[in-house]
């Protein structure tokens, strides 16, 4: 499959994102799935895929952690649309032997341990919610960081062993921020609070005029050190 890349992506090198999700639901049926974190580039995802009924299965990792007002906008999602958007926890015993040996928030003590968190809420969740598919669609944009400028809106992923596609790889965030006013798509007002980029609520905060969009994440550590470990290259 990492050898067709090359030729998959000649496929939709013309194919507005609707169209290339259309596309790829019928080149891996039933083996294609979209991860959404509930911000602004997935709701525009979601909008795509359940406004035009595009057979890929949506899902989120339900860290424990998240943010009201994400809770909010996960509900409004599945009011609205009125389809199921799959929810990965961690498993009890593993979350339950990290709290009860260095506590709640023991991400802010050490990078290790803010790893640790991160493979037990949302690594492990995500390679069972990966299991079985062959494509991994994501909210993911260029413009969101140094490292992810290099990257490419089709990739190889190596660790998970199949295609990743980011269907607005290219947009700018006035391009998102248009498309959910013109379609009136829920979203998460933090993003009005100054908050580009949401993970889960201890490790992220707002950030200031002229930030990095990803400043606000994990940003007591080291720059070099921040990344969770959901997307390789980032
Ligand atoms: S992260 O690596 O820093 O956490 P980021 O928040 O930029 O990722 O989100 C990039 C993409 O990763 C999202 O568009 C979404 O596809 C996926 N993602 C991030 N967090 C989650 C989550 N909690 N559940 C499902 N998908 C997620
Ligand atoms: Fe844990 Fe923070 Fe990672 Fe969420 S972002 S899984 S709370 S370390």
């Amino acid at each position: 499959m990492k050898e067709q890349l090359t030729a998959i992506a000649d496929k939709i090198k013309d194919l507005d994102p609707v169209a290339a999700l259309r596309y790829f639901a019928e080149a891996y049926k039933g083996k294609i799935v979209f991860s959404t974190s509930f911000g602004w580039e997935d709701q525009v995802i979601t909008h795509m895929i359940f406004a035009n009924d595009i057979p890929i299965d949506v899902f989120t990792l339900e860290t424990g952690r998240l943010f009201p007002e994400t809770y909010y906008v996960w509900n409004r999602t599945l009011e609205i649309y009125k389809k199921p958007i799959l929810a990965y926890h961690p498993q009890a015993e593993l979350l339950q032997d990290m709290v009860n040996a260095k506590g709640p928030n023991s991400f802010y003590e050490s990078v290790e341990n803010r790893k640790q968190c991160c493979y037990i809420r949302k690594l492990e969740p995500l390679k069972r919610a990966l299991g079985g598919n062959q494509l991994w669609v994501t909210g993911i944009r260029a413009e969101q960081s140094l490292n992810r400028h290099d990257m490419s809106n089709l990739e190889w992923d190596e660790q998970n062993q199949m295609v990743k596609f980011h269907p607005i790889f290219f947009w700018s965030l006035d391009e998102v921020k248009e498309f959910i006013k013109k379609n009136n798509i829920v979203y998460n007002t933090l993003h009005d609070k100054g908050f580009p980029s949401i993970g889960c609520a201890p490790c992220t905060r707002a950030v200031r005029e002229g930030e990095d969009f990803r400043a606000g994440r994990w940003w007591w550590e080291d720059q070099s050190k921040k990344e969770c470990g959901l997307h390789a290259t980032t």
